[in-house]
């Protein structure tokens, strides 16, 4: 692969961007004078936190461009579609919301259509966003989204499709800000792209190369947030414990989460993804001697089996995970697990399921998320013989459904009468007098209490847990 040199934006270039901002600002001012109303922009987003951070970073944008955000669909004046392709089922929900787009635009010549993210940075995307859905204003991908304001300036003055899209990687765009859906809590980018190349796995051709944030950028971005009110940050990368590695500086993961465990302000911190296979035990320690790192891990297993694992190119076998499992538990007793899983990757048999599932019941994760394989072309797996028929997936799916809530239910069970301590976000979701927030483990808490305790750390008791949540009382 060789060595690749980290660029990062120029100066001018963000520079250039600014410009846009003002000119846009303008065209929006000039149409709606001082009626004091605002044109409204929505931003659909899919897939990862990766994805959702990019959205708030172009959230701000379009905020400092006098756009409003909007829920409504057929209100918004521009529409923003950042996408994951991560499974087929995800790029299938893109064009049929692009479909439907269509229909609008009919109604609704001037508004705006956007595309980007990971699924832009497939040839083929682009080659049927063309061919099928000229309706669509802009396309760009996960390399260039700070050039928005420019693609929207652009856009005015154009019919065609602006199509924008870079091969290239290496960038670290330092410098633009977000807007975050939680006062309390932010994502911070500690690394893009990935070189892991599972051959399940289309990120890293969507992602491009994996590079690291220089530490004192991200070190000063999260002062900045602690400033603003952040109690919580978690620290994103496809790899995280592989952060530093494109550094020119001898630097790692467990060094920087023990440098932002001495930001003032901060009373929380997390981070994913974890693979498996570059967990070091400096880590180890480091989550253990760092009281503000929580202790809650999401390490993904994918499958139980050595042998699908070998294949799917992971890098561990099933007895390694376990004892690597162990080994953590050991120095951190309270840690909660959670994972991911892939069921009917090519050639999985029925012994190989049951080594999933009993790697489920020896770890016991809090939850799991779950996914039936899907096949993403230009990926090795993809090529290999026996390919899974789909009721077998399905059928596993199932059954590993049923175990991994069997067990997150009798997990949560236990903390009933239990005092746990919670960050408290806003409003609950499923009802809006309550308040919810999460304990270190990442448990979603839903109880009573007032709005002023919204961006605290507050004790609950527990006394109705459920299989996803927990109720309790606030003492
Ligand atoms: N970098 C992270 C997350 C990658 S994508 C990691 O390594 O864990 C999130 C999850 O999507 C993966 O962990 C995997 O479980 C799932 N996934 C990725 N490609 C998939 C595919 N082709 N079919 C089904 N699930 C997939
Ligand atoms: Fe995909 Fe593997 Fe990289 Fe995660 S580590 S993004 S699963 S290639
Ligand atoms: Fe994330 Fe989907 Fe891209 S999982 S990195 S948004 S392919």
């Amino acid at each position: 692969m060789g060595e690749r040199k980290q660029v990062e934006i120029s100066v001018e270039e963000l520079e250039k961007q600014e410009y846009y901002i003002r000119e846009v600002r303008k065209i929006n001012d000039e149409q709606y004078g001082n009626t004091g109303r605002h044109k409204k922009h929505l931003t659909i987003t899919y897939g990862c936190q990766m994805n959702e951070h990019d959205s708030e970073k172009m959230n701000f944008m379009l905020s400092q461009m006098g756009y409003a955000p909007s829920d409504n669909i057929k209100e918004a004046d521009i529409v923003i579609f950042n996408t994951c392709a991560v499974r087929e089922n995800a790029e299938l929900k893109v064009y049929g919301k692009l479909g439907h787009m269509k229909s609008i635009k009919r109604i609704k010549p001037d508004v705006k259509i956007m595309v980007c993210g990971c699924m832009m940075q497939q040839q083929h995307v682009i080659d049927e966003i063309k061919k099928s859905h000229r309706h669509v204003d802009a396309v760009f991908g996960t390399h260039n989204y700070h050039k928005l304001p420019e693609f929207i300036y652009e856009s005015y003055g154009s019919e065609k499709t602006i199509v924008d899209v870079w091969n290239i990687d290496g960038q670290v765009v330092e410098g633009l800000r977000s807007i975050r859906k939680f006062d309390t809590k932010a994502y911070v980018n500690i690394t893009y792209g990935c070189n892991n190349f599972c051959t399940y796995c289309i990120v890293p051709y969507t992602r491009g190369r994996e590079r690291s944030r220089k530490p004192q950028d991200i070190i000063s971005e999260i002062e900045m947030l602690a400033k603003d009110g952040v109690k919580e940050v978690t620290l994103l990368g496809q790899n995280v414990n592989s952060y530093g590695k494109t550094l020119e500086m001898e630097y790692s993961f467990a060094q920087l989460i023990r440098d932002v465990n001495e930001i003032d302000g901060i009373e929380r911190i997390r981070f994913m993804t974890s693979h498996p296979k570059d967990l070091s035990d400096e880590l180890i320690y480091a989550i253990r001697d760092c009281d503000k790192v929580c202790n809650y891990l999401h390490l993904p297993v994918q499958s139980g089996s050595s042998r699908v694992l070998s294949k799917m190119n992971r890098h561990y076998t099933k007895e390694q995970y376990l004892e690597l499992v162990a080994k953590i538990r050991k120095e951190i007793p309270d840690i909660a697990f959670t994972t991911d899983i892939i069921v009917g990757f090519p050639g999985e048999t029925e012994e190989d399921f049951q080594d999933t599932l009993d790697v489920l019941r020896q770890v016991r994760y809090d939850s799991a998320f779950t996914f039936i394989y899907s096949k993403r072309s230009g990926t090795p797996a993809a090529e290999m013989p026996d390919q899974i028929d789909e009721g077998i997936k399905h059928e596993r799916l199932e059954r590993l459904m049923s175990l991994v809530n069997d067990i997150s239910a009798q997990i949560n069970e236990t903390y009933r009468g239990e005092t746990v301590e919670v960050l408290v976000e806003g409003p609950s979701k499923t009802d809006k007098t309550r308040l919810m927030g999460r304990t270190p483990q990442s448990k979603l808490v839903n109880f009573e209490g007032s709005e002023e305790l919204v961006g605290k750390l507050v004790n609950v008791r527990i006394d109705d847990p459920k299989t996803f949540s927990l109720n309790g009382i606030v003492l």
